[in-house]
């Protein structure tokens, strides 16, 4: 199969394209300063040139505080840029996969998000990515995988701010105890992405690695990898405010992932052990 990966030089891109060249799988992967998503005229040229069979749209803006007061920016590259990857995707019978977040959410639940549960982000890159969920349906064929809570190698992230925090001697450190979610190691994420891809699946699917838990919990694993005297300190998100409204229930349902490819999800516990070895710097 031949696969194109936009925003390919991100966390999740990087890792994708690992996970489909260790599969021996035909891979076309182009960072931002060889596709930029939001010229039209690029993508399609770029699109009838490479003809992949799958694309994966990585590239996203995932500046989630300054969206605030980018939101035009962030539509651009996280709504119709992805139109664009649609429109291209029709050209040459393409399936667009397009990667999205549990912030399409309000998190008001209390039982995990199926795939059809209602939509309502609380925050301008929640709406930016609705527009591209949208804008994907465009494709004939297309998928959208959800994810949350993302941490790979890769890229800046929640794993890295604590370690950074616990090596400057913060002590203690306060984390929010009160909203939950699924951190998800990319690589594991990357491997589901194949696996859903190459099924040829349609339509929505979440993928989220096991099990829930809390920003807090997340950051007691982190601070038991680094075996550190650090203590944490579970306090409420009201103690943090940030431009940026988070979704208090994050919790992802990825019943209909299990069902498709016939795999539990992995363990971010397993995740986190792995991005150790491999993120000794
Ligand atoms: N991180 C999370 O916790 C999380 C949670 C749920 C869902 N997601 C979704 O998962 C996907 C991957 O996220 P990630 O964490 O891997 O993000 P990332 O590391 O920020 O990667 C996004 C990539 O897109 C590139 N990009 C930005 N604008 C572009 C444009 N106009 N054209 C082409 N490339 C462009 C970025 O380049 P520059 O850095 O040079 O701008 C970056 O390399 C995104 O769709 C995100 O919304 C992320």
């Amino acid at each position: 199969m031949k696969w194109l990966i936009t925003g390919a030089g991100g966390m999740l891109g990087t890792d994708l394209r690992e996970e489909l060249l260790s599969r021996g799988e035909d891979v076309v992967a182009a960072a931002k300063d060889d596709l930029d998503i939001t010229s039209h005229d690029d993508v399609i040229r770029f699109v009838e040139e490479t003809a992949p069979q799958i694309i994966v749209n990585c590239a996203a803006y995932t500046k989630v505080d300054l969206a605030e007061t980018e939101e035009s920016l962030a539509n651009a590259i996280n709504g119709s840029a992805v139109e664009f990857l649609a429109s291209a995707a029709n050209r040459v019978d393409a399936s667009l996969i397009q990667v999205s977040t549990d912030f399409v959410f309000d998190g008001s639940s209390s039982t995990p998000y199926e795939i059809n549960a209602p939509t309502a982000p609380l925050s301008a890159y929640g709406r930016s990515k609705l527009i591209g969920e949208h804008a994907a349906a465009r494709a004939k064929k297309h998928l959208i995988v959800r994810t949350a809570w993302l941490f790979g190698v890769h890229g800046p992230n929640f794993v890295e701010a604590i370690r950074n925090q616990i090596r400057k001697g913060t002590n203690p450190l306060r984390v929010v105890s009160d909203q939950r979610g699924r951190p998800t190691y990319t690589p594991h994420l990357a491997r589901a992405i194949a696996r859903v891809g190459l099924l040829g699946a349609t339509g929505i699917v979440h993928y989220s690695d096991e099990p829930e838990c809390t920003w807090y919990d997340f950051a007691c694993a982190i601070h038991e990898e680094m075996g550190s005297p650090t203590a944490i300190v579970p306090v409420s998100s009201d103690q943090f405010p940030r431009p940026a409204k988070r979704p208090a229930y994050s919790v992802l349902s990825t019943e209909r992932y299990e069902r498709l490819t016939g795999v539990k999800p992995d363990s971010w516990r397993d995740g986190l052990r792995e991005y150790f070895e491999r993120r000794t710097g």
